[in-house]
């Protein structure tokens, strides 16, 4: 018997850093909107724990113990005394190293994959807490739909959507690790006052209203000018999303993949097409949301 999970990608519509905490993580106000980009986890069982992964960028996806689907059946049987002996396949379309939580995406579908295959039954609640254990934006990857995180970005509320929204997702040629952009964002920050993150009470309004047109507007990510700096070429395809009609462009969480905010489905499918022509980015990706989160298939 095997179980599969299947996991949907997120892009942020509001990414607010605070200062470096003495842990040397950073307090956030994080508005993820999840989106229709998917990996998935089957779970088989197994002589012993194994992760094996399909997909274009399935040669950058480490297949030992670091990997976050290990981890989470690691966690998931500890707490029950189990032995994690599972078969764990992961076939993967969100970009590796991209902003877009595909790691958290595959930590989320193992435990919840997990949890099926073997009955432990855990609650919603538990469910949620070996996620935060595993990583900040694994919690988000299990509820999906549109959240505010705050804390590391872990401790979520869920918000209203008023409609859907259709985005770009241009992919760069390599990856940025998450760790290296929160060391620029110090590094940018450093002599200046950072204010406390907060929500934007316009932004969520705009978000219950499901206005493109307005949430453009609406739209930041302070780790972008860290982003940029560390990967300036991001700024030529946020310059090619922008002219060819995105009513946005900004960086995806801690990048590089770059988001591109559309009116309809029909104008993503045109931006997406200059952007595949500019020669900017590696491969280019449309998606909507709000999507529902982890979901056994
Ligand atoms: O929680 P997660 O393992 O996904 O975080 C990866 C890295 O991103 C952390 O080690 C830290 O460098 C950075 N980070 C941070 N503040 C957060 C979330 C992540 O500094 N709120």
């Amino acid at each position: 018997m095997s179980v599969t999970v299947r996991v949907p990608a997120k892009v942020n519509v509001q990414l607010a850093v605070g200062a470096a905490r003495p842990d040397g993580f950073h307090d956030l106000a994080n508005v993820f909107l999840a989106v229709g980009l998917y990996d998935e986890v089957t779970v088989t069982p197994s002589d012993e724990l194994r992760v094996t992964c399909e997909g274009p960028d399935a040669a950058q996806v480490p297949l030992d113990r670091t990997n976050l689907a290990a981890r989470a059946a690691i966690a998931l049987a500890g707490r029950r005394g189990l032995d994690a002996a599972v078969h764990i396949h992961i076939a993967k379309d969100i970009p590796v190293a991209g902003g877009m939580a595909g790691g958290s995406a595959d930590g989320a579908g193992a435990l919840l994959a997990c949890d099926t295959l073997w009955g432990t039954g855990a609650s919603r609640e538990e469910l949620l807490e070996i996620c935060a254990e595993l990583g900040s934006d694994v919690p988000f990857s299990l509820v999906g739909g549109a959240a505010l995180g705050v804390g590391r970005g872990e401790r979520l509320t869920a918000l209203e959507v008023g409609g859907t929204f259709h985005w770009v997702f241009a992919m760069a040629a390599r990856g940025l690790s998450t760790p290296a952009v929160f060391r620029e964002f110090d590094r940018l920050a450093e002599g200046r006052d950072i204010p406390e993150p907060v929500a934007s009470a316009d932004l969520l309004a705009v978000l219950a209203k499901g206005d493109p047109e307005a949430l453009a507007a609406a739209v930041t990510n302070d780790l972008q000018p860290a982003a940029l700096s560390l990967f300036p070429e991001l700024a030529d395809t946020l310059a090619a999303g922008r002219g060819a009609g995105a009513l946005a462009a900004l960086v995806s969480g801690s990048g590089p993949t770059t988001a591109f905010l559309t009116r309809d489905a029909e104008s993503a499918e045109k931006v997406a097409q200059a952007l595949g022509a500019s020669g900017t980015c590696r491969t280019v990706r449309t998606a909507a949301g709000p999507v529902a989160g982890a979901t056994v298939v």
